[in-house]
């Protein structure tokens, strides 16, 4: 499997996937989402030189979506979601390969996630990862939520333990 930067032409296959209403169940906001306010939001979201976008293929086929957004003190904010129909397994190569792109090649130092409670498959994700977590109150649905975040550094450690 291989991870490749979001083109112009995967924009209906990320919205087909996050209309998903497995994928959604989990998202903070579960709304349909039209197809062309997605339009939209994908002009913006490829011009916008602080989010950074990929899809995961195996065999030609996209199997799952992560976006980045960046901030000015070199971190960074992830979400995504697998296509449905993916194996188990999938999210985990996906991450990885996400998490190597983002602190080797754009020097980011330190990765949060935002995961509802509810979300157990990516909680342990996240863990599995060596991610660490408190759980507050998100600022903007006020719900309690799991902020999860791993370091460049720790990353690293945990990336020469398994070698
Ligand atoms: C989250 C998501 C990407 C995980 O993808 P995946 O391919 O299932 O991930 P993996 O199989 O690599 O890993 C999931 C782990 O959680 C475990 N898991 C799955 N469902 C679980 C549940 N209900 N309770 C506890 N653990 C669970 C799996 O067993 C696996 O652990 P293991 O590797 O030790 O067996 C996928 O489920 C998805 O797209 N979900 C909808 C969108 C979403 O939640 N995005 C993240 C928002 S924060």
């Amino acid at each position: 499997m291989v991870l490749k930067q979001v083109e112009k032409s995967d924009c209906d296959y990320i919205l087909e996937i996050r209309n998903d209403k497995e994928v959604r169940k989990f998202m903070f906001d579960d709304t349909v989402i039209s197809k062309d306010i997605h339009n939209e939001w994908f002009v913006c979201a490829l011009a916008n030189s602080q989010k950074l976008m990929y899809l995961l293929w195996d065999n030609n086929h996209p199997v799952g979506f992560i976006q980045f957004d960046l901030n000015d003190k070199n971190e960074a904010k992830w979400g995504f979601y697998n296509s449905p129909a993916s194996p188990a397994g999938t999210g985990t190569i996906m991450l990885k390969l996400a998490l190597r792109e983002i602190f080797i090649s754009h020097g980011v130092d330190k990765v949060y996630g935002k995961v509802l409670l509810c979300n157990l498959a990516s909680q342990k994700l996240h863990q599995k990862l060596g991610f660490t977590w408190i759980i507050e109150k998100d600022s903007e649905s006020s719900n309690r939520i799991m902020l999860f975040s791993l370091s460049k550094q720790s990353w690293f450690e945990i990336l020469n333990m398994e070698e």
